[in-house]
């Protein structure tokens, strides 16, 4: 191991943890809010593990300034969460509700109090109801909804948040709500996954477009990326490795970021792959100021015809897995934070999401002892160190999560947390790794050597 001075991180590099809206504030129709499509999702039987909902959650829209408390202790540098848009536009568009509005003034003037950088998200996967009765994603329109609320937003924090990313993992959305079915809205159409991919990104480039003209900060967008390594040097697993990789990875880069879509998609979607109006491209590629990297694991793929539609399979891996069935590779993070810079040039990064779900045992003596957690947050870190060496631009770093929370179609069954709750009490108990992570911290880097 190398032990230097050179160890530590470079200054200022952001220190956070990560939450979202859905996942933590419970109360979702307190004070004139309006209903979001996960609202609808978790009321629809059979869709969320034991019929949970996030109604409660982790009551953060009550318990922020404990919440708050805790980041202190911990000695986060910043704080990354997201905007409910329903909360502030009941509708979707039009009437703005003020009360929503003045929880996140709120909450933005306490982070900015306690020293802490807030990071906010518009969109982490809750859509007004009103606007899924709408079309959401299906309707072209939706990029000047989005616009809307974003200028909304702009104007009621830019004073406080320097750090805005408009959407969170678009892929997910358009592959777990519009082709699987396993999130909201939960559709099952092949013919509607691109439209929706094509509409995030449009969403995403009217949203930057506004804040050029309102902002004064930075913004970028967040998108969860996985190496995809094939099983073996044969021909079918590398070509299915190249086609899981343009599906979940530059499906969205692409576009975003060289304005065009990976050639592998019309073959990939077949006849539900449509003709998009060129200037629509123009309208996505719009300069951002970062890249927000949400990683958790790789995955090693072997071509399976009967894999829809990529036609590529998952291999399962010996080793350490998490409790979302997730192989722990840290070596996959640094893999992947190089092969952005490499494919995309200098773009600064930020891991916006890193974590793990595991088992956790019951607090013993007011901490909870999770040792492979610890074990996750220092060989992620380390990686991301490597990347650094490597050349790349990395800002910052956020563990998934802050909480325990409501992990969508999982319920409260997977815990995330550097804190545990008790969902019963809504107590708070810092696990070890919370404990690890602010030596961490403190130590701008250097306890990851020790
Ligand atoms: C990511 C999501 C986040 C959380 C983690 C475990 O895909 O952005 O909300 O559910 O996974």
């Amino acid at each position: 191991m190398m032990a230097s001075a050179t160890r530590t991180f470079p200054k200022g590099f952001l220190w956070g943890a990560a939450t979202s809206a859905y996942q933590v504030e419970g109360s979702p129709l307190a004070d004139g809010a309006g209903p979001s499509n996960w609202h609808r999702f978790c009321r629809t039987p059979g869709l969320v593990k034991g019929g949970e909902t996030g109604d409660v959650a982790c009551d953060h829209y009550n318990r922020w300034k404990e919440d708050i408390g805790w980041m202190k202790e911990l000695g986060l540098t910043a704080y990354r969460f997201s905007i409910s848009w329903s909360r502030v536009l009941p509708e979707g568009t039009g009437r703005v509700n003020e009360k929503g509005l003045d929880f996140y003034r709120r909450l933005v003037d306490a982070l900015g109090e306690a020293g802490i950088e807030p990071n906010a998200t518009l969109f982490h996967w809750d859509l007004p109801a009103a606007l899924e009765d709408r079309g959401g994603w299906q309707n072209r329109e939706i990029a000047d909804w989005f616009a809307e609320y974003a200028r909304v937003m702009f104007r009621a924090l830019d004073g406080r948040v320097r750090m805005w990313a408009t959407l969170n993992e678009p892929w997910v959305v358009s592959d777990g709500g519009y082709l699987h079915g396993v999130l909201a809205p939960g559709h099952r159409s092949i013919f509607e996954t691109p439209l929706a991919s094509h509409n995030l990104l449009r969403a995403h480039g009217a949203a930057v477009d506004v804040y050029r003209a309102e902002g004064k900060h930075r913004i970028g967008i967040v998108v969860n990326l996985e190496p995809k390594h094939p099983a073996t040097r044969s021909p079918q697993d590398l070509a299915a490795a190249r086609r899981a990789d343009a599906y979940m990875n530059r499906q969205f880069l692409d576009p975003l970021l060289l304005g065009s879509y990976p050639e592998e998609l019309a073959g990939i979607y077949g006849e539900a792959w449509p003709e998009f109006p060129a200037a629509d491209f123009d309208a996505i590629r719009r300069p951002i100021d970062f890249v927000g990297v949400n990683y958790y694991s790789r995955s090693v793929v072997k071509h399976e015809p009967k894999a829809w539609p990529v036609a590529a399979g998952r291999v399962r891996q010996p080793g350490m897995h998490t409790e979302m069935d997730w192989e722990i590779y840290p070596d996959g993070l640094a893999e992947i934070l190089l092969w952005v810079g490499e494919r995309y040039g200098k773009v600064p990064l930020y891991v916006t999401e890193n974590g793990a779900a595991l088992a956790d045992p019951e607090p013993v003596e007011g901490i909870v002892h999770d040792p492979v957690r610890v074990a996750y947050l220092a060989d992620h870190l380390r990686a991301v160190r490597r990347a650094m060496d490597g050349g790349v631009d990395v800002r910052g770093y956020f563990a998934w999560s802050l909480l325990d929370n409501f992990e969508w179609s999982q319920g409260f069954s997977k815990r995330f947390g550097l804190i545990r709750v008790d969902y019963a009490t809504q107590k708070r108990t810092p696990k070890a790794s919370a404990r690890y992570y602010t030596k961490v911290i403190q130590s701008n880097g250097a306890a990851l050597d020790e």
